[in-house]
């Protein structure tokens, strides 16, 4: 029988390949995905064969990424409990999707993973295969097997002839796609402790990022960036170039203690520098375009489905109707987005839209033809009515 392993090429995937043959007598095939996590992913064929797997996968699943997982994610507005672009939960549920296709292919019986059990991406794993795959077997070596600490898995893999990294590996359980790059663990763990310059990989810290501004231009199409600086550019490029310049103005980086998903609390540090520009931007293409009423209400669904994305409840019936309201919200959230990024911060600096709502001559003061200002008062009267009457009974009641 076969199983199709998630596989990075990392120490803890990498002894997954015998255990799985020792503790199920499984053939493993591996399958490594491309999220432009910007590390060559070629030298992981010959590593997987010798320690063990029969073949390997490696997908570039990169356009997929920014167009089916990350804008649906944007044009939501969706971030987690305020903070989190949710880059990490973004990408599982399509490296699921992938090792089911694959497991199809390859008529494998099962599916394994290397997150551990006390964390979300088990979950967010798990939840996409019963949605795809509802017969597969999932198998979560964390959970079974009695390997506790690096020095463990180091053992085992010295036992099995498995080549550990010689290069030091950073302390932290790290996370990277062309979206975002995640760190927790050692010290990050005491939320007293300010994570250090030294551990940022996309951004410059903004105290030594430049002097000056550097302003970006941004293009939407019903909510989707498609130009940077004036030239129309792929997803993937449009998402890389802009990790570059943001993350050279010190933009993106995210502190925070977060909610898991299986109830304790964590503290991460997330780099998201394109994202995090991305996100303002598009925002500020809603305020010119959206009418009061959808934007708030839209504000309602940012959070439900930041959530289900946290939750990792992405192939399912409210995601789909949530991303139906969402593109018709969209229609006209299409216009040009200019940015002022420095020093970490990233703020608008010029919005225009062909849908814009805003008219300068009913917000000036001048003219007196659609907005007539004696209607205010009838409008006011009604509006306050429910506080008069509630100020009368008080009044009346002796509560005042
Ligand atoms: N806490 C974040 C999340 O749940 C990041 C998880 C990072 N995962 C990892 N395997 N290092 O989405
Ligand atoms: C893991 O536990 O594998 C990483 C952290 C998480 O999933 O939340």
């Amino acid at each position: 029988p076969k199983v199709v392993l998630a596989y990075s090429g990392g120490l803890d995937t990498s002894i997954i390949i015998p255990w799985l043959k020792e503790n199920y007598g499984y053939e493993v095939i591996a399958m490594a995905a491309d999220l432009g996590q910007g590390e060559e992913l070629a030298p992981l064929r010959e590593k997987a064969v010798k320690t063990g797997a029969s073949k390997i996968y490696i997908e570039d699943v990169q356009r997929e990424f920014v167009e089916d997982y990350i804008y649906p994610t944007l044009k939501a507005g969706a971030v987690y409990e305020g903070k989190y672009l949710l880059g990490t939960s973004m990408a599982r549920p399509l490296i699921a999707k992938k090792l089911v296709e694959i497991a199809r292919k390859e008529g494998a019986e099962a599916i394994a993973h290397g997150a551990t059990g006390k964390g979300n991406d088990q979950v967010r794993f798990e939840l996409a295969v019963k949605a795809l795959a509802p017969d597969l077997k999932v198998i979560a070596p964390w959970r079974e097997w009695d390997i506790r600490s690096r020095e463990d898995a180091v053992d085992y893999a010295g036992a099995r002839g498995i080549p550990v990294p010689v290069t030091k590996a950073r302390p932290y359980s790290m996370d990277r796609n062309l979206w975002h790059l995640s760190h927790e663990g050692a010290d990050l763990e005491d939320p007293w402790n300010e994570p250090q310059d030294d551990m940022l990989v996309l951004i410059t810290p903004p105290h030594k990022a430049p002097d000056k501004p550097t302003y970006v231009t941004l293009d939407f199409e019903q909510g989707i960036p498609v130009k940077l600086d004036g030239e129309t550019l792929d997803p993937a490029a449009l998402i890389q170039k802009l990790n570059a310049v943001a993350g050279a103005n010190g933009v993106g980086i995210v502190d925070m203690v977060e909610n898991r998903l299986v109830g304790m609390k964590s503290r991460g540090i997330y780099e998201t520098p394109a994202g995090t520009v991305l996100f303002a931007a598009h925002r500020e293409m809603e305020l010119l375009t959206l009418d009061r009423a959808t934007l708030h209400f839209k504000e309602g669904v940012a959070l439900r489905y930041a959530e289900l994305v946290y939750d990792g409840v992405w192939f399912a019936p409210l995601r789909e109707a949530l991303d139906a309201f969402v593109d018709s919200t969209q229609r006209t959230v299409t216009g040009t987005v200019v940015m002022k990024l420095y020093k970490g911060n990233c703020s608008p600096a010029g919005a225009r839209s062909p849908y814009s709502l805003y008219d300068q001559e009913l917000s000036t003061f001048s003219r007196d033809e659609i907005y007539n200002q004696r209607d205010a008062e009838g409008f006011i009267n009604l509006f306050g009515l429910p506080l008069k009457v509630r100020a009368m009974m008080e009044q009346k009641a002796g509560l005042r």
